[in-house]
């Protein structure tokens, strides 16, 4: 179901974690007129978004003080677990919208965790990168109660395009896994291709001259093609999220007792190019897990 609000309101919103993703959140939030407190583990990091009227707090408690709206945008479930257990009493009621990418069982265990907190969950992963969070054209799959729904809009539609609601809380991140599962065997899939035109002496732009404009092409395709051969691996989304996503939808394919062979082969050539010193690259970098070590 597609969500259009118009409401007004304007919540104090608190984010936790400003990598890749989280500070452009926090600025295109703080930019529809929504009062934001930043945190993230790395000080830093966060200081440049003073500049943007946003406040840094020291810590995870002093940013979501008074805040409506909690957003997490954090590496994987046990570190967004371990930081909103830590936050101690957060604002009775407010609605926690859980946006970092953790899979199926630690969305039950964080459900379980805001209940205890006293906060209202929202299960929404995000689909897009650095790009599209820039620009507040997001696409965000959210999942949790009725009564949640006007309250966290302002804060969906200031960091996307669309927001799709769900019934169901997990249910958003189970159609966050199918979409990985797209992205990563694309990923995978474009730098094999280029590896094998490098290692059959062609030119890889032979190869996506060859598909473009036709059914076989993908915007993906050429996105990734041309980090590769620029050698720009500059992250947009990190080879060691991405490694964390293939493990996080084989877990939930092997629960639904589904082979997902490409999606392991994935995971492997991920984990060896991160175990290379690539994990911090954009996950691009895949492609040197297709040579051998020198
Ligand atoms: N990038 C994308 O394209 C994209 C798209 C959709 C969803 N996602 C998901 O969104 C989430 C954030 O992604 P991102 O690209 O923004 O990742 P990122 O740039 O790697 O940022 C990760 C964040 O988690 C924090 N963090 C990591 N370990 C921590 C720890 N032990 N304790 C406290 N904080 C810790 C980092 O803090 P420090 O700065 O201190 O390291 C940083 O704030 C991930 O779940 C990712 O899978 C990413």
């Amino acid at each position: 179901m597609e969500s259009s609000t118009t409401n007004e309101e304007r919540p104090r919103v608190a984010v936790l974690g400003t990598g890749i993703m989280g500070a452009p959140m926090a600025r295109t939030i703080a930019a529809s007129g929504m009062p934001v407190r930043v945190w993230n583990r790395t000080r830093s990091t966060a200081a440049p978004l003073a500049g943007d009227g946003i406040t840094v707090a020291d810590t995870p408690e002093e940013a979501v003080a008074g805040a409506e709206v909690i957003v997490t945008m954090l590496s994987d479930g046990n570190v967004v677990e371990r930081v909103m257990s830590g936050i101690g009493g957060p604002p009775a009621g407010a609605v926690w919208t859980q946006m970092s990418t953790v899979g199926i069982a630690a969305t039950e265990r964080l459900a379980a965790l805001a209940g205890n907190l006293g906060l209202v969950f929202v299960d929404a992963p995000v689909l897009g990168t650095r790009g599209p969070a820039e620009n507040g054209a997001l696409t965000v799959l959210a999942a949790g109660p009725a009564d949640a729904r006007d309250r966290a809009a302002p804060v969906f539609d200031a960091v996307g395009a669309r927001t799709v609601w769900f019934d169901d809380v997990g249910a958003a991140t189970r159609l966050k896994l199918v979409a990985n599962s797209w992205v990563l065997a694309l990923t995978s899939a474009t730098g094999e291709a280029l590896a094998l035109a490098r290692g059959l002496g062609l030119d890889p732009r032979q190869f996506l001259d060859l598909v473009s404009g036709g059914p076989l092409d993908s915007a993906y395709l050429h996105i990734k093609a041309e980090a590769i051969l620029e050698q720009d691996y500059t992250p947009s989304f990190s080879l060691a999220n991405a490694a964390k996503d293939a493990r996080l939808l084989l877990e939930a394919a092997d629960a639904a007792e589904v082979r997902m062979d490409l999606a392991a082969a994935t995971a492997e050539r991920l984990e060896r190019a991160a175990g290379d010193g690539h994990g911090g690259k954009d996950m691009a970098a895949g492609y040197f897990a297709s040579f051998r070590r020198s």
